[in-house]
Order: structure tokens, then sequence, then C-alpha cells
């Protein structure tokens, strides 16, 4: 078989799969690339890459455990194949009229020793699922992800996870001043929401770490409105959320020790008759002015709420997640987000948490001396920058501005690796669900960040 497909061009290049028809079944071969290549990273692409070819079948046996070098840890090896079959073999297929073909039903991994290996599948798994969570709600159209719809997802995930949720309707959120929230909503019909999600932990706690998601469930622009081409994707604009959220499922399946709140602000970006209007002023929660000058840039604002709320609940440190600006796919491009912040040892635990899961990011300044751009004829702050450049550290300044001086704050945009237009290895065609693994191991080697 081996040297069938050899003779076929099958090289073992990372990836690659050649599927030979055998007398006891069929046989696919996966390449791991070369042998001192091989990590955790490669063994998640590995298996992704077999669940997609093995897809046609209804079950597989995986023995790629035992065909790894001896550096590789097999636990973390045996959590990370778990994740790359169930991620590979994701599919969203909520609106096909035809009924999709049967999937993958039932996967066997196959490894000399099972030792350890029960708690690496669970954790895997665990938190598999909670990736394809975020997908699920990334992929469900803008007009049916709405925020109550969103917020009720979320009630039925902390019910199955025993996660406390609280939601706040319209007249809460305007009782709380969230004027940012409450102004990007003006243009829609759907009510706005903004849910917060905690675990604590049965033991002691090692810290307390605030989560912040961006929840646009859809971004046409408002009436800065972006071009037909640029809305297409524009369901992902909750890519952050719905990371937050589904990291809050991983962590309390996980039994992670650390106190954790996700902050969500939800609502779409329209451009109803009394729609925020270019110039209009905002006053976010806590008192702060906004001029809005660009309507599109309508994250900024949400999340202005959202981090003025963490911070006041005085967390240990904060990360938020959002699908921010395009800028930072030009920077970047589509597989890398952006890390900016405050507090280098915080930055340097996101930084270790992306090294180990293979989510990717890479650190972007923000120059003091570019935040007079922010400066407004009218209000304490405008929402855009003077210039054309330089758009992702603009905004990462802007939140800057509602985070607490000495709380460590980890700013992630994931407007590039939040959606992917093609499939390959663990990443999904469409939402993504970038980040939740991320998270999950950030709060599992949790240590209060020296500030
Ligand atoms: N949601 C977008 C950012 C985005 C763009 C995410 C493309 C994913 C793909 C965000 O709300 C936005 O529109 N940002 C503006 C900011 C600008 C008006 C300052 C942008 O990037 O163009
Ligand atoms: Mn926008
Ligand atoms: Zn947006």
């Amino acid at each position: 078989g081996a040297a069938y497909a050899a003779g076929r061009g099958f090289t073992a290049k990372p990836g690659q799969t050649m599927t030979v028809p055998g007398a006891s079944g069929t046989v696919v071969y996966v390449g791991l690339g070369s042998a001192d290549s091989v990590d955790t990273t490669t063994v998640r692409r590995a298996a992704a890459a077999a669940a997609r070819a093995a897809s046609r079948h209804g079950s597989v046996a995986l023995d790629v455990l035992d065909r790894l070098p001896g550096a590789v840890d097999p636990e973390a090896a045996a959590a990370a194949a778990v994740e790359g079959l169930v991620l590979g073999a994701y599919r969203f297929d909520a609106h096909r009229s035809e009924p999709a073909p049967a999937p993958l039903r039932s996967v066997r991994l196959v490894a000399a020793s099972g030792k350890g290996m029960a708690g690496a599948i669970a954790r895997g798994e665990a938190i598999a699922e909670a990736v394809c969570w975020a997908r699920d709600l990334v992929n469900e159209p803008g007009g049916s992800m709405t925020p109550t719809e969103v917020a009720a997802r979320v009630r039925a995930l902390g019910r199955r996870h025993k996660l406390k949720v609280s939601v706040m309707d319209e007249a809460a959120i305007r009782k709380a001043g969230m004027g940012g929230l409450l102004g990007v909503n003006r243009g829609s019909e759907q009510p706005p929401r903004f849910v917060k999600v905690s675990y604590v932990p049965d033991g002691t706690s090692a810290g307390t770490v605030a989560l912040v998601g961006k929840g646009i469930t859809f971004d046409s622009g408002g009436l800065s409105i972006k071009t037909a081409e640029g809305m297409k994707t524009m369901k992902d604009d909750m890519g952050g959320g719905a990371a937050v959220l589904a990291a809050m499922a991983a962590v309390s399946a996980l039994g992670v020790g650390v106190t954790v709140h996700a902050y969500v602000p939800l609502t779409d970006n329209m451009t109803g008759g009394d729609a925020t209007r270019p110039g209009d002023v905002l006053v976010i929660r806590g008192g702060t002015t906004v001029e809005v000058l660009n309507t599109d840039a309508e994250g900024r604002l949400v999340l202005a709420d959202a981090l003025t709320l963490a911070t006041d609940e005085a967390p240990d440190a904060v990360i938020d997640l959002a699908t921010l600006t395009g800028a930072c796919m030009v920077a970047l491009g589509k597989g890398v987000a952006g890390l900016m912040g405050r507090g280098d040892d915080w930055l340097a635990q996101v930084e270790a948490a992306s090294a180990r899961t293979g989510e990717r990011v890479w650190r972007l300044p923000l120059p003091d001396d570019m935040r007079p751009q922010l400066d407004s004829k009218v209000a304490d702050l405008r929402n855009i920058g003077a210039g054309a450049h330089g758009g992702a550290l603009i905004a990462g300044l802007f939140l800057r501005e509602f985070v607490g001086a000495d709380l460590p704050w980890a700013h992630v945009d994931i407007a590039g690796p939040a959606w992917s237009d093609d499939a390959s290895a663990e990443v999904s065609a469409g939402g993504t669900g970038f980040g939740v693994r991320l998270l999950v191991d950030l709060l599992e080697n949790f240590e209060r960040p020296t500030r």
C-alpha cells in the first residue's frame, strides 16, 4: 500500500492525502512532513486532512499517534488529533434543502499505549465542540442570527455547561448608559442585547480574567455604507463574541482554575431611517463622548461600553477579540491576528498560548504619537483617525481609552482569521472559530500578570 502510494506521487508533504482501496477497507495516507518538524500543529492538521479524506466513509481508524517522533508529548498529540478530526469533519448544512451526505460517524484512535489518553481525548473533544459552536454562530446568516437569537443560544449553552448567564435587554442597556451599543443599534429593527457569562471554578481560583468579544451580528457599515462586495462576509462580524462565548463552554467542561467573565455587546449595524448619522455624538458608558465620523467604525463603539464595564469589575487581566479593521488584514494577511495592548507580561502569555495552539498572532504597536488623531473638535474623541494609514493601530488606541490604566489588557484583531473563503486542514470555509483554542489555552495556563 505505502509503496503503491509513493509510486503514485505521495511524498508525505504535510497535509497531503492519498486514498488507496485495500482488501480490508480503504487506506488513507496522510503526510506529516519530515520527522524533526512534527509537532501538535502537524498532528491536528493531519487528523483534519484525514477526516476530510474519509468523509465519505462512516467510520475511520487513525493511527497517527504511533507514528510520532519521541519529542511530541503523546497526550497533547492525542488532544490535537481529536481536535483535528472534529474540526476537519465540521460542516454547516443547516440551510441545505437536499439532505447532506451521511457524515463520518465513528472514529477510533489507535495507540500502543492508552495511558492518559481518555483525559486528552475528552479535552480535545470539549475544545473542538466549542470551536464548532462558534462556527455555527458565525455561519448562520445575519438575518436570523440576531442579537435575540445569539442570547437564546448563549442561555442554552449556559444551561448545558453550568455557566451563569445574564442578558441585558434594550431597557437595561439604556439604564447602564451604554451609548455606544445604543448608537450602533439605532439604525436597526432588531433590539440590541448585552450578554455576560461567568464561570467560577469549584476549588481555589488563581485569579479573574475578563473576555470581551465584538458581537456585530451583521455589519452593513451603517450610513457610511460598505460596498456590496465588502458586505458579503459581514455576518462574521460577531466572530470575536462567538469565540469568547464558546471558550466559556470549554473552560467549564475542563474545570479550569480561574474565574472568567465574558462580556459581549450584540447588535447589527444597519441603515434604518433613524440610524446614527456621521457627526452624531454618542456617550459611552462612563461618560466619554465620541463624535462618530464614520458609522462603519462601529466595533470600537460597542467594545468601549463593554471594556468600561469589564474594567469596573476589577479583573486581573482583560483580553478582547474583535473583527475590527480591514487594515489589520492589509498588514498581516488572512491567517494572522494583530495583537496590541498594555502589560508585557500579559501580552507574552497571549503569545505563548498562540505558539502552543497554532492560532497565530503578531504584535503591533500602539504609538502614542498617533493618539492625537483621535482628538475631536466637538467631543472627547472621534471614532476614526485623521489619516488613511495605520487603521488597526488607531482602533487599538481608541479601545485603550476605555481600559483601566493599570489593567493588563490584550486586544486581538481577528478581522483576517475569523473567516476563510476556503477550507484547509482544521480551518473550515466560512466562520473559522479562530481564537477559541487560544483563549482556552491562555486560561488554562493563566498566571496573574505582573503590572
Ligand atoms: N467589521 C469591519 C472590519 C472588517 C473588515 C472585518 C473586513 C473583516 C473583514 C469593521 O467594522 C469596519 O468596518 N472597519 C472599518 C474601519 C474604518 C471605517 C475606520 C474598516 O476597516 O474599513
Ligand atoms: Mn464596520
Ligand atoms: Zn464591524
